[in-house]
């Protein structure tokens, strides 16, 4: 669906200082139809960048994009029908009804009159707003609004949208709804390219990830073998039923053992070691009278793995 070929872009810094930003620096990458891809990355990383370049909206310095087969620079318009765009920042007209909204980018997308007040009720109704249908926008909630903003992005059922940051500003429940809806959309079939740095939020919902950072992609591919790779080492954490057993020191002192973090209510430490050698250090730790009351190993989350790559330890 996605396709970028060395994909760069270069900013000039304002005028009469030398040098030039690199925001995106030959990025290659595919996303096949149907996944929800993330890209994930730090604030100035180059996502935003990234995004406009495949939506045809800043010209890169060198490299392509196609889009659904498309070059998206030799064709904008014919590209633009294939992607739903919502932009991090973006307004919404607030004496315009809900409906108003939908139709005027209807129109402006050039759709088929007849089609488009079925359309605008589908899409309403798509992004749970039906109630808000006649209201003016300036009355929705924020999370609403970001709804009405992706409804927008999909009027003209385009089989591609780019998302940049629609988790942001929004509430924990309206996190859930966003994240439900995006569900719902890549049920229906369309590919979706969503950035953040809210990694949790991705985490749950993407099938492949890329962490990019200062413009490079830095890791790329199925969210289970990014998370894997490059862990040969686990981390497990132990709580004690009660203080005075120094476990961290302890711990310090083993073989495989490595980082042993002494918590309030015990340790986590990271371990490099088959499961035989763990029962072993397991059986060990009771032995020696630590009063273990629990013992797991602590599943990677993408902000574990995106401090890991990004500061070179996997790389
Ligand atoms: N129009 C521009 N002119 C000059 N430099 C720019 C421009 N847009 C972005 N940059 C620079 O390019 C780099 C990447 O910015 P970009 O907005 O793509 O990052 P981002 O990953 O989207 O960050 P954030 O998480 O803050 O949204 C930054 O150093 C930024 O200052
Ligand atoms: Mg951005």
């Amino acid at each position: 669906m996605i396709h970028l070929d060395n994909l760069t872009k270069q900013y000039d810094l304002p005028s009469g200082k030398a040098g030039a930003i690199l925001a995106a620096d030959r990025l290659t990458l595919e996303v096949p139809d149907g996944e929800i891809f993330g890209l994930v990355g730090p604030n100035g990383a180059g996502k935003t960048t990234t995004l406009k370049m495949i939506c045809g909206l800043h010209a890169p310095t060198a490299g392509r994009v196609t889009v659904n087969g498309i070059d998206v620079q030799r064709e904008p318009e014919e590209a633009q029908r294939h992607i739903g765009y919502l932009a991090d920042f973006f307004s919404l007209y607030d004496d315009l009804k809900v409906w108003e909204y939908l139709d005027y980018f209807a129109h402006a997308y050039k759709m088929d009159e007849g089609t488009i007040p079925g359309r605008v009720d589908e899409v309403i109704r798509l992004m749970n707003l039906e109630s808000k249908r006649d209201e003016l926008i300036s009355g929705l909630s924020r999370g609403m609004k970001q709804r009405l903003g992706i409804g927008r992005a999909i009027i003209h059922d385009p089989p591609l949208l780019v998302l940049d940051e629609p988790a942001a500003g929004l509430d924990p429940k309206a996190r859930v709804e966003l994240k439900a809806l995006l569900k719902e959309l890549h049920g229906r079939g369309k590919t979706i390219f969503i950035t953040s740095h809210i990694l949790a939020d991705l985490e749950e919902i993407c099938t492949s990830i890329a962490i990019m950072e200062k413009g490079r992609l830095l890791r790329m591919g199925k969210l289970d073998d990014v998370m894997r790779e490059g862990k040969s080492v686990r981390r497990f954490r132990i709580r004690l039923a009660a203080a005075g057993f120094a476990l961290a020191e302890w711990l310090a002192a083993r073989s495989g053992v490595s980082e042993a973090v002494a918590e309030a209510t015990g340790v986590h430490f990271a371990f490099a070691g088959d499961d035989l050698v763990l029962a072993a250090l397991l059986r060990e730790i009771v032995h020696a009278g630590a009063p273990v009351c629990s013992f797991e190993e602590m599943t990677e989350t993408l902000e574990r793995l995106y401090s890991r790559v990004s500061s070179g330890e996997v790389m």
